[in-house]
């Protein structure tokens, strides 16, 4: 929609602006509004049904599959579990819940947080880094029971679970692998529906303190190309500038906290942000007038 549209739709609305307007004045609340948006409804049976017209994307990049194929299948592995996700799990996740792992590769975080208690679901979109992982389960019959796991394929165009299921969400180096931003915030926004309320999520994001990006080519959207070990062809990654570029892309959660972790040894530079952040209490306020709804979401500013 571009500006002289948005004008028109304003000066047609007006009166429906005017009683959002009140209504944001009696919720007695900070609100930042997050989106407003105009949607014809039809009524049925009285109830407002609000046409879907979201746009969907495909979860997963099918070139990035075939690189972690390659990698898992050449014996890459992890031995434990990250030290970083170890300390930040204990202190942003403190009660026993039920989380998601999203992207659990070699399955050491995923051990992780069982071991101390959390029921965990895991999805990844490599088959060799579930066969990894379905082994060292193996050895747990009892952390077993509390895990299950799911693969994501190229039909997937929304998470696998239900709106408000999840306590909290770790996502360990594996968000940026998507590669672009649209396909970013989709996921992103899937993340915070099934959160549950004051749900809470870590995810880390590849730098351009990153050795991805210092030594990867720039190939635009914010997107590197580079080689990581024993492969042929480059992985695509989009990188994150600094923390203004990681406030805007997730804008659809409340941050607590935008942090990092680095290391720097063996030619390697791990720089990746780390962003704390809270499912945002956003709520959908609807004002129907001749047929047409104004749709706005507000979200609470703690
Ligand atoms: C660098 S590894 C990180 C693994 C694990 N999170 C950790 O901290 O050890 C990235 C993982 O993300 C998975 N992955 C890549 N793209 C994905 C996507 N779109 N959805 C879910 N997992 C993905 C890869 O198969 C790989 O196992």
């Amino acid at each position: 929609m571009d500006v002289n549209e948005v004008k028109d739709r304003i000066n047609e609305n007006k009166q429906d602006i005017e009683d959002l307007a009140k209504v944001i004045a009696n919720l007695k609340i900070r609100i930042r509004v997050l989106e407003i948006g105009f949607k014809k409804s039809n009524f049925e049976g009285g109830k407002i049904k609000l046409r879907r017209n979201k746009i969907m994307y495909e979860l997963i990049d099918k070139l990035v599959v075939k690189r972690h194929e390659i990698s898992y299948g050449i014996g890459i592995n992890h031995k434990y579990p990250n030290e970083n996700m170890v300390r930040l799990t204990k202190w942003f996740f403190p009660k026993r819940g039920k989380v998601l792992d999203y992207g659990f590769g070699p399955g050491e975080n995923l051990l992780h947080l069982l071991r101390i208690g959390h029921m965990v679901a895991g999805i990844e979109v490599s088959t060799e880094a579930r066969k990894i992982t379905e082994k060292k389960l193996k050895e747990y019959p009892l952390l077993k029971k509390r895990c299950e796991l799911y693969m994501l394929t190229k039909n997937d165009k929304r998470l696998p679970y239900k709106s408000n299921s999840f306590d909290y969400i770790l996502s360990n180096q594996t968000v940026y692998f998507l590669n672009s931003e649209k396909k970013i915030r989709y996921l992103l926004k899937e993340f915070n529906r099934i959160l549950k309320p004051n749900g809470r999520i870590i995810i880390s994001m590849m730098s351009r303190f990153n050795r991805g990006c210092t030594a990867g080519k720039y190939v635009g959207n914010n997107c590197y190309e580079y080689f990581a070990d024993g492969l042929s062809e480059p992985n695509k990654v989009y990188i994150v500038k600094d923390e203004d570029h990681i406030r805007k892309l997730f804008d659809v959660f409340k941050i607590n906290e935008i942090g990092y972790f680095d290391n720097y040894y063996c030619g390697e530079a791990g720089h990746h942000f780390v962003v704390l952040a809270s499912k945002s209490n956003s709520v959908k306020q609807v004002i129907v007038r001749n047929n047409t709804c104004l749709v706005a979401f507000l979200s609470k500013e703690n």
